[in-house]
């Protein structure tokens, strides 16, 4: 098959190398002139575990390529994904879909025989409907089928994702669009990965109910946290006995500051919107939305508890990405938590493996170069991201570095036992101290 896949984005870039790597011929196109000349040089604008070598691999192989010139891209294409932006549109939390139209309008400008245009950027219910007719008003004539197809891609892990999908989901109205589909994704038949074939419309709600449903499992199970720490039980054991119950299932269900990042928080607003347009509004999804934001501000609350106050007092941060294998700090809990300790009088000493570039953008502390470092002379440690290099400190130079042991602990990757025999004093999240 012949892709072009349009923005080299997260989505677009881990689509589109993924692609090729299951025997397509991908050319990526973006607008950012910059981008896309790094790109040709094996730069990833990125930072995604594994994607360099997955993009390395298929450009060798001739499979994949870069561009700027859609025209030039689309002449023998069979399938354009459109895998741009839709961030929350200022204001009213709306998906902004200026991105995706545009990319529309000019597709059919470019369109050549039969093609699917496929739409993987995360759109609301409705927008392929869109798709199709800012196309049909463009080019009447044009021959072309249009296709939903959500990304279900997590930042750190979105390689293996995509190999290794639980399930692949297609909204399209046409059998010619369908065998397209079926052809682009084969190479999972041989994994027996289920392939959902609906309309557009459910598609479209697939994708943001399944983020929308994550995000309350998270928020549940982080106020079923409040509960134990109030009466003395373990939200890990809690976790452990609902997830062995095959309904509910054991992920997603780890307390901790609350759900960060580029989607969820992006995709409840929008839904929520969207709910609210169409007439049926969604009081599970507000309440999410509520609870987790006031979360980030009780964290930061815990952590004051925690210290007998923080004023002049040191803290060290260690990770302040939303969660560990990326550098993403988009609604990360730090971003809150950080300024909220600040505000409170503290100076930070923080530490994070890939997110201080754009940290820096956010907030200003002292920043450090690496671990023990972070913990010089600091009145206590508060872990706020689960790198896996945070998970086997030697606790003895933690101890010998800080003030005072004292360990607050936002993911639980320490025992409680273990903490209090190395002599700490140890605050975890949902669990007795
Ligand atoms: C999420 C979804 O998991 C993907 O399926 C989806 O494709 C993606 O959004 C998207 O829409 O593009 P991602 O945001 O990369 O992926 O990260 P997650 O691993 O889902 O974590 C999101 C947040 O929830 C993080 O802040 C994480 O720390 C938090 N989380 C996750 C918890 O607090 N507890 C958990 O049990 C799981």
């Amino acid at each position: 098959m012949r892709i072009v896949m349009i923005g080299s984005g997260y989505v677009g870039l881990v689509s589109g190398a993924c692609l090729s790597e299951f025997g397509h011929d991908v050319v990526c196109v973006d607008t950012d002139i910059a981008k896309i000349e790094g790109l040709k040089v094996g730069k990833i604008p990125i930072y995604e575990p594994g994607l360099d070598e997955v993009v390395a691999a298929n450009v060798k192989s001739g499979r994949l390529s870069f561009e700027t010139d859609l025209k030039a891209a689309m002449e023998a294409a069979e399938a354009v994904f459109i895998a741009v932006g839709t961030p929350s549109r200022r204001g009213d939390g709306h998906a902004d879909l200026s991105y995706v139209f545009a990319a529309a309008e000019e597709i059919a400008h470019n369109l050549k025989g039969y093609t699917v245009v496929v739409t993987k950027s995360t759109v609301p219910v409705g927008t392929n409907k869109k798709v199709a007719e800012i196309i049909k008003k463009v080019r009447p004539d044009a021959d072309f089928d249009v296709a939903s197809n959500p990304e279900f891609l997590r930042e750190g892990s979105a390689i293996e994702d995509f190999r290794r999908p639980d399930r692949v989901v297609v909204g399209c109205h046409s059998d010619r669009a369908r065998a397209v589909m079926r052809e682009i994704y084969r190479p999972l038949y041989l994994n027996e990965t289920p392939i959902v074939f609906t309309t557009c419309e459910s598609s479209e709600i697939i994708k943001y109910a399944s983020n929308a449903f994550l995000a309350a499992k998270i928020t549940f199970i982080n106020e079923m946290a409040n509960l134990c720490e109030a009466v003395d039980a373990n939200v890990q054991d809690v976790a452990r006995g609902m997830g062995l119950d095959g309904r509910i299932g054991n992920k997603f269900l780890h307390a901790g500051p609350g759900y960060g990042g580029s989607c969820f928080p992006k995709d409840t607003l929008a839904l929520l919107k969207t709910c609210q347009e169409y007439g049926t509004p969604t009081k599970i999804i507000e309440a999410v939305v509520a609870v987790n934001d006031a979360r980030k501000i009780q964290m930061g609350a815990k952590i004051e508890k925690a210290f007998g106050g923080v004023a002049g007092k040191t803290i060290a941060i260690l990770g302040l990405t939303f969660k560990p294998n990326t550098d993403d700090m988009r609604d990360a809990p730090s971003l809150v938590i950080v300024p909220y300790l600040k505000d409170k009088g503290a100076k930070i000493k923080a530490f994070d493996p890939e997110g201080m570039k754009e940290a820096k953008k956010h907030f200003e502390v002292e920043w450090c170069n690496e671990t023990y470092e972070t913990l010089q002379g600091a009145d206590g440690l508060v872990i706020l991201t689960e790198w896996n290099e945070f998970r086997a400190l030697d606790l003895g130079k933690v101890k010998s570095l800080l003030k005072r042991p004292l360990l607050v602990d936002l993911r639980n990757i320490y025992r409680p036992d273990m903490m209090a025999s190395a002599g700490f004093q140890y605050v975890s999240v949902g669990r007795p101290d």
